[in-house]
């Protein structure tokens, strides 16, 4: 589902509010020159993660799913003075793409990037006692935002916020005959966000140039 006029309004917002500079420019660069797949977030998208980081005021932020550093590069921009941002990529190929990106950006000593799969390298996490995290941006494999999102939980700070990618699914959310795992993991994340006592939470659908989806917003009471 695509409509030429969502791509037209992203140029538009991006030309005014979201524009990019070097370091951005070069990330996208960078991940189309060594073939990674075109799925970041859009630069509105990733100005929007920057002030929900920037209102928030977070100086600790988890990211799941690097590709190639680019959100990660709107969310370390967000940091007050000593913040970090930890972002978790799976493919090793990518991660040294997203690593020399975030440095020629800038903010190569605000963030670490660990290799491996989200699920192995969470409970490294943990035993570091690497959070409480203020934000976390849940952006790896769609079938396990679910996990991510309980194991956020209980590593947010009070206040905290998690933010949940592409949960819409070209509409496929609300079809409960779906037989689509990455859709049915978005309908437990919802199933269980509704009788979660530790959050407030709200999914917004979006359209844009990469389409038709929409990300869940959690706050922790
Ligand atoms: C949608 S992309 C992330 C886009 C990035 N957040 C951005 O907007 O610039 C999803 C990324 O998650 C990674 N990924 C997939 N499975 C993963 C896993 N189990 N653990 C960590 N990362 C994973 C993929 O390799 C891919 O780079």
């Amino acid at each position: 589902m695509s409509d030429p006029v969502w791509t037209e309004i992203d140029r538009y917002v991006t030309d005014l509010l979201a524009p990019h500079d070097e370091g951005l420019e070069a990330a996208l660069r960078a991940s189309v020159e060594a073939g990674l797949p075109q799925i970041q977030v859009s630069p509105p998208q990733g100005k929007l993660l920057q002030l929900l980081a920037q209102v928030r005021g977070a100086k600790s932020i988890l990211e799941l799913g690097t590709l190639g550093g680019y959100s990660t590069i709107w969310l370390a921009r967000a940091l007050p003075p000593g913040g970090r941002v930890v972002t978790v990529e799976a493919d090793p190929r990518y991660a040294e793409v997203a690593r020399a990106s975030i440095e020629r950006a800038g903010v190569g000593e605000l963030v670490e990037l660990r290799v491996g799969p989200a699920l192995e390298v969470l409970p490294d996490l943990a035993a570091e006692e690497a959070g409480p995290f203020d934000l976390t941006f849940i952006d790896a494999d769609k079938v396990n935002t679910p996990e991510y999102f309980a194991w956020a939980l209980d590593h947010s700070a009070s206040g905290g916020l998690i933010i949940a990618d592409n949960v819409v699914r070209g509409g496929t959310l609300a079809n409960p005959d779906s037989d689509d795992p990455n859709a049915r993991a978005q309908r437990r994340l919802h199933e269980m966000l509704a009788t979660e006592p530790r959050v407030s939470a709200t999914t917004i659908q979006t359209v844009g140039s990469k389409g038709y989806d929409g990300f869940t917003l959690a706050m922790i009471r």
